[in-house]
């Protein structure tokens, strides 16, 4: 395997889980765990599930830049000649991090807690500013899959 092939592979592996996580999360779960349970049970599932799937999420925020600037010093020699789609990708790729981190490191230790104190409302309030920040990111991310396809275009 050439070290481009390694590393188109790491990055759209990377894309595809926490896109696809994303994905699943929003618009698979969400929906079945509102049908399926009540509000405290609902809020320990989340609380189970965001730690699980974060690990994930944090292989893709380390692998995309590495392996997407690998990519861009095999194919377009740096960051200088490096066309418009690839630059947009970048700017969302900080974007999709900070809000991430907004995540992990604020809102998912808020719902935990609330959780432990069985703080259902609180609980509740919580989630539901993750919801909002995932369907952000779960849009950019499908944008920057789609631009990325898209590149003869740009
Ligand atoms: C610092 C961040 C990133 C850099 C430097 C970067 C760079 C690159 C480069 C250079 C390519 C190859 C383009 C080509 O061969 O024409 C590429 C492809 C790709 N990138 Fe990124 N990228 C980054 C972040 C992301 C993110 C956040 C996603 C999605 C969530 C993503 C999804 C993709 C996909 C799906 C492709 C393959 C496109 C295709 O072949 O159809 N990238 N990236």
């Amino acid at each position: 395997m050439t070290a481009f092939a390694l590393a188109y592979t790491l990055h759209v592996l990377a894309a595809l889980v926490w896109v696809g996580g994303m994905f699943f999360a929003w618009i698979v779960l969400r929906p079945a765990a509102v049908a399926a349970l009540e509000g405290p049970a609902r809020l320990k599932l989340w609380a189970q599930v965001f730690p699980r799937f974060f690990i994930w999420v944090w292989a893709a925020v380390v692998l995309l830049p590495i392996s997407g600037i690998g990519l861009l010093h095999l194919r377009f020699n740096g960051f200088e000649s490096a066309p418009r789609y690839v630059q947009i990708m970048m700017g969302l790729y900080l974007v999709m991090t900070a809000l991430f981190i907004r995540i992990q490191a604020l809102q998912l230790p808020q719902l935990q807690q609330a959780v432990t104190a069985e703080d259902w409302p609180e609980g509740a309030a919580t989630l539901g500013k993750i919801r909002r920040l995932v369907g952000i990111n779960l849009i950019i991310g499908l944008l920057v899959v789609a631009l990325a396809s898209a590149r003869p275009l740009f």
